[in-house]
């Protein structure tokens, strides 16, 4: 047998990428449980899989160290996707030969997005290519029949053999790829399954090079596992240059999209979608969407001020606080931290006194958002306080702040963003962390109430 032909069964673990030559019950990398998985590998003249990507990408260049004050920075080449959602999320724009992973759950709407942004961007003179190993060319274009007009510049390819499809980028050198998605792609040097570790990381790095070399933006979907990671995920995410979560309740008609990783703009910015019968539509003041049909009047409402990224949100919180009939007390939290709810509530109990210790108490933040800033804190509280009481807070109160073991109300970031955003919804009271009234001006149309500490703030309300 010739020798760069041989053989070999690797195991893989699921989740982190782990390679080993023996079977493994918890993965000494990540240690997780039952994520190993054997795949037979044929190992070639270069030696591990994927691993040479890199050397191949730089194989013309010099290793000559360069002061780093003579390189040129030369503008990276941003485009506009066509939605202002999804341009923030990237940082600015689409830029030219980044890699992007999108990935999501089954069903969320990454095809509809990726087709729509492909209409944006070939709508603006751009030559795309949508790769499809999902649905046939007759099942994407009734989908792009439902998102409006699409013209000559999108090309589609239904394929599955990575050859194939680099042949085809080689020969048409669009702008824009998108590759939906990687699980479905099959590199036939390798004998493993498609979506396994090995194909979708040697896969990767193959359009990586591609994305590289022809200076093409890739967009990649993965489909997330029921871990809740894109499959093979953290090989996946240090190879590409920007990470994109698509995520929301399948249920409910708004979507988020959120960036963990972006070698071009900050991280934690979120863009927020709506899913309709023609496709997503970009929703523009989220803060207004989740709080429509807020109840009036009902203790237990707080409405908390919370960052994603640079950008203001307002949510509704919602708590229920009651007497337990069983004996062991129940917590419940959606949307927020569970352990941060209990966590509060002894901070409640300790120093404000409040026998809410043996009650049960269910915290649920409206509209199905996930936040785990701590500037939630206090509306947390607050909420648990108008329950515990039985007594409504004025709905045209906001506020946020960390609360501290000993019942401090500590400083967050960007009060001042915070307090604009609450303006501009018609709120008139904000209570908020002393500590954040420095160098804060007057803000029109709104009364500020500084706190130090809890005690405070329930005075307050
Ligand atoms: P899809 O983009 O196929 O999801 P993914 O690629 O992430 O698996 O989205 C499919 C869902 O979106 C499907 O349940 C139908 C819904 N949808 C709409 O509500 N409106 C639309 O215009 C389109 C195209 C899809
Ligand atoms: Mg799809």
């Amino acid at each position: 047998m010739a020798k760069n032909k041989q053989q070999t069964t690797v195991f893989f673990c699921q989740e982190c990428g782990y390679e080993s030559a023996k079977w493994f019950g918890q993965c000494p990398a990540c240690k997780s449980w039952n994520t190993a998985v054997e795949e037979t590998v044929k190992s070639n003249k270069t030696g591990g899989l994927g691993g040479s990507s890199q050397a191949v990408l730089h194989k013309d260049k010099k290793s000559v160290p360069t002061p780093v004050s003579e390189v040129k920075a030369g503008d990276e080449i941003r485009s506009d996707t066509g939605m202002a959602e999804l341009n923030r999320v990237l940082g600015g724009g689409l830029v030219s030969g980044s890699l992007i992973l999108v990935g999501g759950d089954p069903g969320i709407g990454k095809s509809t997005l990726l087709l729509q942004v492909c209409r944006n961007l070939s709508a603006g003179g751009k030559k795309v290519l949508y790769v499809s190993g999902e649905e046939s060319l007759q099942q994407i274009r009734m989908r792009a029949d439902r998102l409006g007009t699409f013209n000559e510049n999108l090309l589609l390819l239904c394929e599955t053999e990575l050859s194939e499809v680099e042949s085809a980028i080689e020969t048409v050198k669009p702008e824009v790829v998108v590759i939906d998605s990687i699980q479905t792609m099959f590199n036939a040097e390798i004998s493993s399954a498609p979506g396994s570790v090995s194909q979708v990381r040697e896969t990767t790095a193959r359009l990586l090079q591609v994305a590289k070399g022809l200076n093409t933006a890739v967009f990649i979907v993965g489909h997330v596992t029921k871990e809740g990671t894109v499959a093979g995920p953290r090989v996946l995410e240090h190879m590409v240059d920007t990470v994109l979560y698509f995520e929301g309740d399948r249920f409910a008609s708004y979507r988020i999209l959120r960036s963990v990783k972006n070698r071009f703009g900050s991280t934690n910015e979120i863009g927020v979608f709506e899913m309709r019968g023609d496709g997503l539509t970009e929703v523009a003041n989220p803060s207004e969407f989740m709080l429509e049909g807020r109840p009036e009047h009902a203790s237990g409402c707080v409405v908390a001020c919370s960052m994603e990224g640079s950008r203001p949100i307002l949510t509704e919180i919602q708590a229920l606080v009651t007497r337990t009939n069983f004996g062991f007390p129940k917590r419940q939290a959606t949307g927020t931290d569970f352990n941060r709810v209990s966590l509060l509530m002894a901070v409640l109990e300790k120093r404000l006194d409040l026998q809410i210790g043996d009650c049960d108490a269910y915290v649920n933040l409206a509209g199905g958002m996930k936040v785990q800033e701590p500037a939630m804190d206090l509306g947390i509280v607050l909420a648990l306080i108008s329950s515990f009481r039985n007594k409504p807070i004025d709905d045209k109160l906001t506020c946020f702040g960390e609360v501290g073991l000993s019942g401090e109300v500590r400083a967050v970031s960007q009060a001042e963003g915070r307090i604009r955003e609450a303006a501009k919804l018609g709120f008139t009271t904000v209570i908020l962390p002393a500590a954040c009234m420095k160098g804060l001006g007057e803000i029109k149309g709104v009364k500020l109430i500084p706190v130090k500490t809890l005690a405070d703030a329930m005075n307050v309300i």
